[in-house]
């Protein structure tokens, strides 16, 4: 009768044993891909920051750059741009944040979103904040900086959402002027 039961014992244990080795197979193999998209690859380090002649962009005009697999706008703006922009009270703006990795929590007037103090130069992610459409430039929308055609987002010349669907402001990433005509991205 104990020899019966040992091998139910026995048994018992081995299903459990067997359920509880697959079970954590399947948990390895989802958590996985997890941790190793926490690891950066080399390419990802090599591109962590890049150096952005800009040297050769003219007033009024845009240079657009792909960085960690994203456009970014690099855009000199001319004065009317840099006008219309800092005429515009912060009242009137559908996201108060600057949205600006080198100001953080910084309100959203223009001379907090331009890289320089005169505003000419102006540094953004080009991706919609609403479903990530690579909005039109030059002028586009009716707010006379870009247009997101998807669904009709409009951000104004500071890049500054204000009518559409899209919540939040084009997001300034991490940039400094390296020197007259470079700009350091990340
Ligand atoms: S993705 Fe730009 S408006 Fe929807």
């Amino acid at each position: 009768m104990s020899h019966a039961n040992d091998q139910t014992g026995t048994r018992r244990d081995f299903l459990y044993y067997a359920t509880a080795g697959t079970g954590a197979v399947v948990t390895g193999a989802a958590v996985w891909p997890l941790v190793n998209q926490m690891n950066p690859s080399a390419d990802t380090l090599a591109l962590a920051s890049i150096f952005v002649d800009i040297s050769g962009v003219e007033v009024g005009t845009q240079l657009t750059i792909k960085w960690q697999g994203k456009p970014v706008f690099i855009r000199r703006r001319n004065a009317d741009e840099i006008d219309a922009a800092r005429a515009t009270a912060l009242d009137d703006l559908v996201d108060a944040n600057a949205e600006n990795a080198n100001k953080p929590n910084a309100n959203a007037s223009d001379e907090n979103r331009s890289l320089d103090e005169a505003g000419e130069w102006l540094v953004m992610m080009g991706v919609c904040t609403h479903l990530g459409c690579v909005p039109i430039g030059d002028g586009a929308g009716d707010f006379g900086g870009w247009f997101c055609p998807c669904h009709g987002s409009h951000y104004d010349s500071a890049g500054r959402i204000r009518k559409g669907p899209a919540p939040r402001n084009l997001p300034v990433p991490v940039a400094a002027f390296q020197d007259a005509s470079t700009i350091k991205l990340g």
